[in-house]
């Protein structure tokens, strides 16, 4: 069977388009012409054994209890584009002997043979998002995997009956033959600690302690609908708004936002000033290569967020992600806004309205979102106000320099949001401030005649929630820095004789610091998480003729329970060098021992 490579074709999205197969003198943005890619191998012998592709990511500390585990789907995902999600009743545990769970996971196991897409999917708990996830391309010799996530934070909403909700949009014909087949577990760890042990809820306070919400409300589409439950922000003007009502003792409210784009959107870093587009009469996806997700609360901004650039399983080059798979795309990372601040507005009985848009925004967004809130177990009303709300408007700024198709072009952007307001409940008047600060800079350069493309860019996102109590003249702080890099490199040298070589290298950078204090002491963590890759094609008219791609990645966890590491390369499907670690440096047990005096007294 030939290789082949179709360009336009949309992935780890529903769309399934095909245009013609036009390949431009230049190869303007090249990343937004391929989109997510598809690498067709010929069948190869039956012999060998399906191939498992995973994420690298550190494991969920879990107690030492065995797990009351749940099969609670089976379903093979054929031709579902544009149907239903499929549905399935979910009943809480009820044949477990405990009933108090100090870890509840969500385990996805999913196999396939032949040849597919990356598909994006999602999977929701009475319209709750759960998951947010690509399919990984199969080969003809069939593929596994499996994502494990921590869903503790769900607990409240799986101590009822519920309607399970999973749509991933696959289609199949004669020549993608890849059926997901798919089991969803649940294993829910019981608590080590004996009945006696327990700290109720109503005596402790949901800032810093990391319990889960009482409840969890649903920022998304309602069922039936013959697609996913996220909205879709097709352009800048676009919003999406759901109304929600909380209940009057609430005294804490955490909004979480799950993001994906795709199609034209699918590579937005890369995207190029529209300038540089119209003066040479191109029509690749423009609007440049800032994005920012703006979160609104009855139409006043509430939070922002400048996402992390997950690469799909078909991205850039498929041969990259066989079998490490690009930070984040099994187990999209979802963020969270305090909206605390806010809830004396929302603590009235009425209806009010969140939203969402994305600045720049070309087709197209899935988003939706999860609003946590803590109840006062012990009063059956609180009340609040918001006292003081700084929003600097997004300072955003674009220099280019170009002739004709060569040039180098600047955008940097930058943003602060603060909110401060009181609670009053059966906890006392707590005050919660929390604040957002943001920078961006993108820098890329165009060369070999629009042939080549070098994009680097860093996204700086800090944040932090101060707490103060009135029993203590101390705040509870949680604090969040977060550091999203991307370099990416990519070319297309013609071998004058028919084909050409496409050569992409990239260094995807996810790194993330956490502290957070409270009464039980002061807790931090902090990830480095590295890919590099290298990849190239050899490309005949359409037709990928061979390729190659390595990846490496380096992960490094460390908190002051546990520390993980793991450092790993692949190529051409192989793992090269492997080695995992779970000991922490003794110097770094000193720096997280010191973590609480420090940050004590810094307050
Ligand atoms: C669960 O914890 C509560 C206290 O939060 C306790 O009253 C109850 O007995 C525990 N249940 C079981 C099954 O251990
Ligand atoms: C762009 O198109 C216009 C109108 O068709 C033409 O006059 C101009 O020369 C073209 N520019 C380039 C760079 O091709
Ligand atoms: C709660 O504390 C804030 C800030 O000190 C104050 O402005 C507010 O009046 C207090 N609310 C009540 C009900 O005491
Ligand atoms: C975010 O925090 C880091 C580390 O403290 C700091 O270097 C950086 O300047 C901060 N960035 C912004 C935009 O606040
Ligand atoms: C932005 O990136 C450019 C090039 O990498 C660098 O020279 C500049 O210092 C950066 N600016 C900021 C504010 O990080
Ligand atoms: C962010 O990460 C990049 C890549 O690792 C690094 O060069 C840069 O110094 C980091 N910036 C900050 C403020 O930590
Ligand atoms: C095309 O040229 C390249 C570089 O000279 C060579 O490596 C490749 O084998 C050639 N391919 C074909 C199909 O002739
Ligand atoms: C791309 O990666 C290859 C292999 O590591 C390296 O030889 C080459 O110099 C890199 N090119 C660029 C522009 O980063
Ligand atoms: C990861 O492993 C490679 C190959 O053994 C080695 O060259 C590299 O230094 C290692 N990186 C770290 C951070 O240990
Ligand atoms: C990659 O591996 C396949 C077998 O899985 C082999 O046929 C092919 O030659 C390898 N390609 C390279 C460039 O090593």
């Amino acid at each position: 069977m030939d290789f082949y490579l179709l360009r336009f074709l949309s992935s780890c999205l529903f769309v399934f388009f095909l245009l013609p197969p036009l390949i431009p003198s230049a190869n303007i943005g090249k990343l937004n012409q391929f989109r997510s890619e598809l690498f067709d191998e010929p069948t190869s012998f039956n012999d060998t054994p399906p191939t498992e592709y995973f994420e690298v990511t550190k494991p969920i500390k879990l107690p030492h209890t065995k797990p009351c585990s749940y099969h609670i789907l089976h379903h093979d995902f054929g031709y579902t584009y544009g149907e239903s999600p499929v549905l399935a009743d979910y009943v809480p545990p009820s044949n477990c002997p405990s009933h108090n769970f100090s870890k509840i996971v969500l385990e996805w196991k999913a196999t396939c043979r032949g040849r597919q897409f990356d598909r994006i999917f999602g999977v929701w708990l009475g319209g709750v998002e759960l998951l947010r996830s690509c399919t990984a391309e199969p080969r003809p010799t069939g593929i596994f995997w499996s994502v494990e996530k921590d869903i503790t934070r769900y607990y409240s909403l799986l101590t009822k009956d519920q309607t399970l909700a999973v749509y991933l949009g696959n289609l199949i014909d004669r020549t993608y033959t890849g059926i997901y087949h798919v089991d969803i577990f649940i294993h829910f760890y019981p608590s080590e600690m004996k009945p006696n042990d327990y700290v109720s809820h109503s005596e402790n306070l949901a800032f810093g302690n990391s319990f889960p919400a009482d409840m969890v409300l649903p920022i998304s589409r309602n069922l039936p609908l013959n697609d996913g439950l996220w909205f879709e922000i097709a352009n800048s003007a676009d919003t999406a708004t759901k109304e929600f009502r909380i209940p009057l003792n609430a005294y804490r409210a955490v909004l979480e936002v799950y993001v994906s784009f795709h199609e034209n959107d699918e590579f937005w870093y890369t995207n190029l000033p529209d300038e540089y587009l119209a003066a040479n009469n191109l029509t690749s996806p423009g609007n440049g290569p800032f994005r920012e997700v703006v979160a609104t609360l009855d139409g006043e901004v509430v939070g922002a967020i400048w996402p992390f650039t997950v690469i799909y399983t078909g991205g850039v080059n498929p041969l990259l992600w066989r079998p490490i798979t690009g930070i984040g795309s099994f187990d999209l990372p979802s963020y969270d806004i305090e909206i605390t601040p806010f809830l004396g507005k929302m603590l009235d009985g009425h209806a009010h309205s969140l939203g969402f848009s994305v600045t720049n925004a070309l087709n197209v967004w899935y988003i939706d979102a999860n609003l946590h809130v803590w109840l006062d177990q012990k009063g059956d009303r609180t009340e609040g106000e918001l006292l003081n709300y700084i929003r600097k408007p997004l300072v955003e700024s674009q220099v280019s320099d170009f002739v004709g198709l060569d040039g180098t072009f600047w955008t940097r952007a930058r943003r602060s949001i603060s909110s401060t307001g009181w609670v009053k409940s059966s906890h006392g008047n707590i005050t919660t401030s929390f604040a957002q600060d943001l920078s961006y800079n993108n820098t890329m350069v165009m060369g070999n005649d629009g042939n080549m493309q070098i994009v680097k860019q860093i996204i700086l996102f800090n944040d932090t929630v101060h707490a103060k109590l009135p029993s203590s003249m101390d705040h509870l702080i949680g604090e969040s820095n977060r550091n999203f890099s991307l370099y990416l490199y990519s070319d297309e040298v013609d071998q004058a004789n028919g084909t050409y070589l496409s050569v992409s290298n990239l260094t995807l950078g996810f790194d993330e610091t956490k502290s957070k204090s409270a009464e039980f002491g002061f807790s931090s963590s902090s990830l480095k998480n590295v890919q590099n890759g290298q990849g190239v094609m050899v490309v005949k008219k359409n037709l990928v003729v061979s390729g190659v791609g390595s990846t490496q990645q380096d992960y490094n966890f460390k908190s002051n329970e546990f520390c993980y590491f793991r450092n790993v390369s692949s190529s051409n499907y192989t793992i090269i060098h492997d080695t995992v670690g779970y000991s922490c440096p003794q110097r770094d047990r000193t720096y997280f021992g010191f973590g609480y005096n420090k940050i004590i007294h810094a307050v």
